[in-house]
């Protein structure tokens, strides 16, 4: 959470600033600014709101300094106000800081300045730590570069930062420890941000700094240490992401982009693994320990809101196919609850970002305790790609909109396949089921094409119930996620409260909330547990409940119960959450615009929650 920019070179780095923090929005959207060394002096503009608003507030005020740092915001410690906004100064006004994170012991360093007559303006951890290091570097007569090497042996916490002092005007620091940060290296040039996609467009070649790791960049030249002061030799990586990309692309909002892209999305996936023809399912990332696998007696998937409803998909895959018993955690549940971990124990790792506080504190617990762990992660160069035994990339191109969506759709492929391989060397899976599989998952893209062919009359249904205050979703076995997954996307983007459940437990509890102004989205597709599904909607409209069905083509039974339906392709079962999750995401989409709420950027949210 929080996006951070900077720019060091030749040329002004105002724009280069406002154009990184527009790309990096997503991330958090409280409040932005910038600070920029013009003739020697900090200047600083920052700002309640979105990005638009700091460059309403800065005008034509076109700055010409070539060095400057960036911030867009998603409030951890004090509410979302200008005073609060990064950039923040030193005491004495000589520095200037952007952080990405929390420093967990601000209270007791902010203490301790405040004993030594140092005041505070904002309500942040932020403020504490640069002044933290101005205390350092003043009383112990330090260079900017040890003061922070040293502030940061003290701060508990994690950080990715960026600073500038007026008394090096020609020097940017970054450091990081626990959230990302990327430096693009251009000719005599320095870009830096919380991922690639603000400097993809001025150069391919970045380092990926590692935690305590810090780079100080100066006169066209860079160097890295870590906080024990060794120097280190990074890694220059070459990135390929296109800029289209990560670019609406005619799109009204970046979440209907990424919806539509899934039939290539999910091809891309796919791309070069899996060849039905030949029977071919190729995974390079679980070469190494594929005979852990095969041989697991567990497989515990660890993950949060959207890739935790993948993960569940995945558990019935793998139980079914594999016959490998599966546990779904919450990474923020397990990582804290003492759980059950033993040596060469299978972990997998879920994730869009890669860059979840949760998930990755879930990983590094599972690794002391000697499990294997696999990620599957959308972003190349992540921390959880980087910290991970193995695994497999979704190549889902970059996914912006907060809700998520192709990679939903990508993380279930991606377990499918690896359920399939797996499955198919245990021998738990007959050759036959195995080929039809492959030919039928190769089908998919297809498939999600002929549901997203139904868009207008998804957006004709979202008409209708744009104005209801509650949802139910209800799904049995392998749709049960995919109601989670419809409901979380309906309350996160629309803000209708929404609950999702296994069809079967609505009459636990649930069904006393239904009645005609109540909307039930029942997954109704056909499969084993088609005619059980059929017996909860008549539940339903015993009770008055209003049901939009999501139906397999050429069903005629449900039309006739349900007050709606929309048809999606059929498939194998297994298969089926990547299709009928298609027409829920087009409903959350289209009433959420209707209700006239920012689609990409829902209130509270961020798109990495970087964030315990
Ligand atoms: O990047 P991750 O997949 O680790 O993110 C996990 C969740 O924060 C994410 O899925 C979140 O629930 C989305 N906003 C859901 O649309």
């Amino acid at each position: 959470m929080c996006g951070i920019v900077g720019y060091l070179g030749s040329q002004p780095a105002h724009p280069i600033l406002i154009g990184g923090l527009k790309r990096l929005e997503y991330r958090g959207y409280d409040s932005a600014g910038i600070a920029v060394l013009e003739d020697g002096q900090l200047c600083i503009e920052k700002k309640k709101g979105k990005v638009a608003d700091l460059e309403a507030l800065i005008g034509d005020n076109q700055y010409s300094s070539t060095i400057g740092i960036g911030h867009t915001r998603w409030a951890t410690h004090g509410e979302p106000n200008d005073l609060n906004a990064h950039p923040h100064l030193s005491n004495n006004g000589s520095l200037a800081i952007i952080h990405n994170g929390i420093i967990e012991n601000y209270g007791a360093l902010k203490e301790d300045l405040n004993q030594k007559g140092y005041a505070f303006k904002s309500d942040t951890d932020t403020e504490v730590f640069i002044s933290f290091i101005e205390y350092i570097k003043e009383s112990e007569g330090l260079s900017l570069e040890d003061a922070v090497r040293i502030a940061l042996t003290k701060v508990v916490g994690a950080y990715a930062i960026a600073i500038l002092s007026s008394d090096e005007p020609d020097k940017l620091i970054v450091a990081r420890k626990g959230s990302p940060l990327v430096i693009g290296l251009g000719k005599d040039e320095f870009f830096v941000a919380s991922d690639a996609s603000p400097i993809i467009e001025y150069t391919n070649e970045v380092i990926y700094l590692e935690d305590e790791e810090i780079a100080i960049m100066q006169n066209g030249e860079y160097r890295v240490i870590n906080t024990s002061d060794d120097s280190q030799n990074p890694q220059i990586q070459t990135i390929d992401i296109e800029l289209e990309a990560i670019e609406k692309g005619g799109y009204e909002h970046f979440m209907l982009k990424e919806i539509f892209e899934q039939p290539k999305s999910i091809a891309d996936c796919m791309r070069g693994r899996l060849k039905a023809s030949t029977g071919q399912l190729v995974l390079g990332g679980i070469r190494e320990y594929k005979q852990a696998l095969i041989n697991a007696e567990k497989i515990t998937f660890v993950a949060c809101g959207t890739s935790w409803h993948a993960g569940l998909v995945a558990e019935y895959i793998f139980e079914d196919l594999c016959r490998i018993p599966v546990e779904v955690e919450y990474a923020s549940e397990f990582r804290y609850r003492n759980p059950i971990i033993k040596e060469g124990d299978i972990i997998v790792a879920i994730s869009q970002s890669g860059e979840t506080a949760d998930t990755l504190a879930a990983i590094e617990l599972a690794k002391d305790r000697g499990a294997i762990v696999f990620g599957i992660v959308n972003t190349v160069g992540s921390s959880i790609s980087r910290v991970t035994h193995e695994g497999a990339y979704l190549h889902a191109g970059p996914e912006i909109g907060v809700a998520s969506t192709k990679a939903f759709t990508a993380q279930i492929t991606v377990l499918t396949m690896i359920a399939l391989r797996i499955a198919h060397l245990k021998g738990t899976i007959t050759e036959r089921r195995y080929n039809e599989l492959l030919v039928e998952l190769e089908g998919v893209p297809d498939k999600v094409q002929q549901a997203l062919d139904f868009n207008d009359k998804v957006e004709t249904i979202a008409d209708l119930f744009q104005d209801a205050k509650n949802f139910l979703y209800l799904g049995r076995g392998y749709n049960f996620p995919v109601a989670l997954e419809g409901a979380l996307k309906l309350k996160e983007i629309s803000y209708i409260h929404a609950e999702g459940y296994p069809a079967a437990e609505m009459k636990h509890g649930p069904i006393a909330l239904i009645d005609e102004n109540m909307p039930v989205v029942v997954i109704a597709t056909r499969d084993s547990s088609y005619d059980k599904v059929v017996s909860n909607i008549q539940e339903v409209k015993a009770r008055k409940g209003v049901v939009i069905a999501i139906v397999t083509e050429g069903d005629v039974l449900i039309p006739k119960m349900a007050d709606f339906t929309i048809e999606v392709p059929s498939t194998h079962e297994a298969l089926m959450p990547l299709i009928s999750v298609i027409p829920l995401q087009l409903l959350s989409y289209h009433i959420a615009v209707m209700r006239g709420a920012n689609v990409d950027q829902p209130r509270n949210l961020a798109k990495s929650v970087t964030v315990e």
